[in-house]
């Protein structure tokens, strides 16, 4: 799906594709180096780092692994609730893994500060965090980001995997959706 599909959904483009795939390469470029000689386990949040995961992991050129956890988030208002429920656990045991989560965007970094808690009990040898996107804005806990993608603007974005009500998933880019849409 590309903009011009539900232009009337959004009031202004943040990512264009090519911005969103240069900014992959070099988050990749980055987890390549730092994991060099390592078998990384590629943690990704579901559903709306999918995206993310598929064209980091590709971009990637050691070897990796991939496994996949669900939490509750969002629902489908816009903001966050702080409850943090696993719906879906990892299949992987953590002990002496070298674990980077895979995020698309970090909000209020409740979801994110609660996983990495959970993940670091887990005899995991390290847990860093990935994340396409940030709100530094809209921060109520701090997280230590390794690897962070593109600063936003305390904005309700979608596309590239981020969703309003389950849509926009398939949207090639990342644009700020019309308050029309939700309110
Ligand atoms: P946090 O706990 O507030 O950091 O929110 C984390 C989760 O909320 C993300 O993984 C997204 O699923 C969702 N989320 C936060 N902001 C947005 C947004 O602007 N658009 C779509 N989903 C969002």
């Amino acid at each position: 799906m590309q903009f011009s599909d539900v232009e009337s959904d959004l009031t202004e483009i943040l990512l264009t594709e090519e911005q969103i795939h240069d900014t992959i390469a070099g988050l990749a470029a980055r987890i390549d180096a730092d994991y060099a000689g390592k078998t990384p386990l590629l943690v990704g949040v579901l559903r709306g780092a999918v995206m993310v995961m598929a064209d980091l992991a590709r971009a990637i050129t050691i070897p990796i692994e991939m496994d996949w956890m669900a939490v509750s988030s969002y629902g489908s208002s816009t903001q966050s609730s702080g409850v943090v429920r696993i719906l879906k656990d990892l299949d992987t045991d953590l002990h002496g893994r070298d674990v980077l989560i895979v995020e698309d965007i970090i909000d209020s970094g409740l979801t994110l500060s609660w996983l990495l808690q959970n993940l670091r009990g887990r005899g995991a040898a390290s847990v860093e965090i990935c994340a396409l996107l940030r709100k530094p804005e809209a921060a109520k806990v701090q997280v230590d980001v390794k690897y962070p993608g593109v600063d936003i603007p305390n904005a309700f974005v979608v596309g590239f995997g981020l969703d309003y009500a389950e849509k926009y998933r398939n949207l090639r880019g990342i644009a700020v959706l019309a308050p029309h849409v939700y309110s």
